[in-house]
């Protein structure tokens, strides 16, 4: 495809999104064949064990999200610095490398998918960590492209034009590729062990990943409907402190129960139940903004507009869905009261799908859109029939999977833990209540519709921009 695209910084941007999309459609392969497993146990028996797939479906998820985060900052880099980015050669050879080791990583998974654990299997195979399941050769070098990727990214910011936005990326990607160390080396001690892994888990969810989002909303809206830069990057700065002020001491919602000392209840109950005030606060954000910048063009007369109605749409979607999702959400469970009888139910599964729907694939599907319309050199580009079914099939199959979830999730509090005394039989005795069934059964339905919603996403993303509805 012939390239608008001026900066070789941002073609290496579309190459990421390009990989993000297709381990996107990975994902959500992975988890239809856990859902049927779920409901029917003897499905691909001996041939596709339910733990490989729900261990691609998770790591998957996070290593798209993480490639369309570095697609987004090299995307905008020349745009906010006004140069090329320092080392973009090397930044290139940094994307083949990190490639090639995630289609080995993800072949040895499928090859090898039961057998005895040992230091070896650490380093050649599956470190056993949920979400970062990478073996330790795989790390070794995922730290060697982060640290060409910070390096392009500082350098590139030093030279060039730097913005509050690129301040708060640069301070960000520190701390995001430095909580990343916490999670490679390994202890025998479980509790120790789990103590560290939450260091990337939650710091990099509830912490450094919701402030990256922050600043590409503030961008985005820069970009499409022409915000006002100080006014953006005030939220953004006010977001960055409240954020990084809940967001770590949050850390406690996830010590209640794994063998830490019992002041943890109090400082997770208190600090986490704050973390949804910065999600509120983006939420405004960018409803804010879109009002003032509508009433501003009115009071000029002049029509008001954005000038990307699908990434638009997908950047609105993600203001109401971190709040959501990560917000509501994870409100309901995070005091230690209500999570001694949630924790690790399917409650905690449906938080887990509608925070990281909401607060990251929305806005990184935003980010792709933009990514097509820079490519085809569009001025103003307008939603087709295929980005409204898209949006509205992913988004409707991702609530619909949530409320299956929670339901069911609601099912093994009551009869599980309440009636049952979460013993061992409880448990076998609530996966078969009919509630439980039939959550299970609707989120494999609504896991459909959010897989045909995909394929209208991949669709649209590779033909809209031949479309003759935009304004070139
Ligand atoms: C976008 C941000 C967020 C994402 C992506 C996210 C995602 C997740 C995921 C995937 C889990 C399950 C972890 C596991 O496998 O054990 C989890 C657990 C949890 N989350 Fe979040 N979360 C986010 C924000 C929040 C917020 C803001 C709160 C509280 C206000 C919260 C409260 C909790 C709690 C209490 C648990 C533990 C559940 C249990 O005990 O089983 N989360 N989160
Ligand atoms: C086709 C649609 C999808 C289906 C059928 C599906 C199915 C599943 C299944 C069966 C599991 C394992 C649950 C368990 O062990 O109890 C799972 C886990 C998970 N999925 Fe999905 N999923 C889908 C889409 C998504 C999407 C779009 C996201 C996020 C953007 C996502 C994020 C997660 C997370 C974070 C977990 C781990 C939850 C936890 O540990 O609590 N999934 N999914
Ligand atoms: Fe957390």
């Amino acid at each position: 495809m012939a390239s608008n695209l001026k900066y070789e910084s941002q073609k290496l941007g579309i190459m990421y999104f390009t990989v993000a999309a297709v381990l996107f459609g990975a994902q959500l392969l992975m988890g239809l064949i856990a859902a049927v497993q779920f409901i029917y146990p003897s499905f691909l028996f001996e041939l596709f064990d339910f733990s490989v797939a729900r261990m691609v479906h998770i790591n998957a998820l996070v290593v798209w999200m993480l490639y369309a985060m570095i697609g987004s900052v090299y995307f905008l880099l020349p745009d906010e610095t006004g140069i090329e980015t320092v080392g973009i050669k090397l930044g290139k050879l940094g994307f083949y490398v990190l490639t090639a080791a995630v289609t080995v990583v993800v072949l040895v998974y499928i090859l090898v998918q039961v057998g005895p654990a040992s230091e070896s299997t650490i380093w050649l195979i599956n470190e056993g960590r949920e979400y970062l399941e990478a073996p330790r050769w795989a790390d070794l070098g995922i730290t060697v492209v982060v640290l060409i990727f910070v390096y392009n990214t500082f350098a590139t910011a030093i030279k060039g034009e730097r913005t509050g936005i690129m301040t708060v990326i640069m301070a960000d990607l520190m701390a995001l590729a430095g909580l990343y160390l916490a999670g490679m080396f390994f202890t025998d001690n479980v509790s120790v062990d789990q103590f560290w892994w939450w260091w990337v888990i939650h710091l990099w969810v509830e912490a450094t990943w919701e402030v990256f989002v922050g600043a590409l909303a503030a961008w985005g809206l820069i970009k499409m409907i022409g915000a006002r830069r100080e006014v953006v990057e005030m939220w953004l700065w006010i977001e960055v402190a409240m954020l990084f002020g809940s967001g770590i001491l949050g850390l406690g919602h996830h010590y209640f129960w794994i063998g830490t000392p019992e002041y943890w209840w109090e400082i997770g109950a208190l600090f986490s139940a704050l973390e949804p005030v910065p999600l509120v606060a983006m939420f405004v954000h960018v409803v804010y903004d879109w009002g003032k910048e509508t009433g501003a063009k009115h009071a000029e007369g002049q029509e008001a507009t954005q000038n990307n109605s699908p990434a638009f749409a997908w950047f609105v979607t993600n203001a109401f869905g971190n709040f959501l999702g990560a917000g509501i959400w994870g409100f309901f469970h995070t005091l230690p009261q209500v999570n001694i009888y949630t924790h690790g139910t399917q409650f905690t599964s449906a938080h887990g799908h509608l925070a990281f729907f909401g607060a990251y694939a929305t806005i990184l599907i935003g980010m792709f859109y933009l990514g097509v319309q820079g490519t085809n050199g569009i001025k103003a580009m307008r939603s087709t029939f295929a980005s409204k079914m898209a949006l509205g099939l992913i988004t409707f199959g991702v609530m619909g999977m949530t409320i299956s979830l929670t339901i069911a999730g609601y099912g093994q509090v009551l009869v599980e833990r309440a009636q049952m005394g979460a013993t061992w039989e409880g448990y076998f005795v609530s996966q078969d209540a009919l509630w439980f069934l039939q959550g299970m059964a609707w989120r494999l339905a609504m896991g459909v519709v959010t897989f045909i919603g995909f394929v209208y996403l991949i669709l649209d993303l590779l033909t809209i921009g031949k479309s003759k509805i935009h304004t070139r």
